[in-house]
């Protein structure tokens, strides 16, 4: 139970890690009334966690918790390595669980041949980083979505993106080449926050990982 009188403001990005956290924090007994009949509000509360809640997209939660303007943000490690900025993360909420991968037709031989190579991604410092640590130089073009059409329109030679059940892949005859980086949900925080309202947010963050932990060992 958080007592302090201003309420810790926590970001959550919209969709599906907004339920996932929802759930995680309803499962762990705090009431998300507020959350469950939002209908189109964005800033909601947490009564009994003395918490304010607001909803963003995945970017703008670390330019609030950067900013200070929230205190802590739930936010996708995908979001975090491609936005680039050195964020203070605080948990592993072990939801949304994905990988970034490097992928392309069934059976080309990605790595044969001197010409440079092509990838399209919604990811390029992604892309560029995982090249730039093979040393290998490759042309990347930003793609907005559905990135699994650049090599079948022979745009690309591969593509890097996030893979979860891989289906999108099998369905449109890509396959994995190379699996680049495992990416879940983060909880982030402020590092004016975390200074100034450390043993708050130590101990929220640890009721959180705490729940996530009899969770898993639940499940097994
Ligand atoms: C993501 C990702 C893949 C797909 C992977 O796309 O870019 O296309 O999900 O999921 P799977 O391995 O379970 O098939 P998203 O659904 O966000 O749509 P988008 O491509 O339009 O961005």
């Amino acid at each position: 139970m958080l007592n302090h009188e201003k309420p810790l403001r926590i970001a959550l990005t919209k969709g599906r890690l907004e339920k996932d956290t929802v759930g995680l924090f309803e499962r762990m007994g705090h009431d998300c009334s507020d959350l469950r009949d939002k209908g189109r509000r964005l800033f909601l509360r947490i009564p009994d966690l003395n918490m304010e809640v607001v909803l963003a997209k995945a970017n703008d939660v670390i330019t609030y918790v950067e900013h200070g303007v929230c205190d802590l943000g739930v936010v996708g490690k995908d979001t975090i390595m491609e936005m680039g900025r050195s964020v203070f993360e605080i948990a592993d909420l072990g939801f949304g669980r994905c990988h970034f991968a490097l992928a392309g037709r069934k059976g080309d031989h990605f790595y044969e041949g001197y010409a440079v190579k092509t990838i399209a991604t919604k990811y390029p410092r992604v892309a560029r980083g995982f090249f730039e640590s093979k040393g290998m130089d490759v042309d990347i073009v930003k793609i907005e979505g559905s990135v699994e059409l650049a090599p079948l329109l022979g745009l690309s030679d591969a593509i890097v993106d996030i893979v979860e059940t891989g289906t999108t892949l099998k369905e449109n005859g890509l396959e994995v080449f190379e699996e680049i980086a495992a990416i879940s949900a983060r909880m982030i925080v402020n590092t004016a926050s975390l200074k100034f309202r450390q043993t708050e947010i130590e101990n929220f963050a640890d009721s959180v990982e705490h729940a996530i932990a009899r969770e898993r060992t639940d499940r097994q």
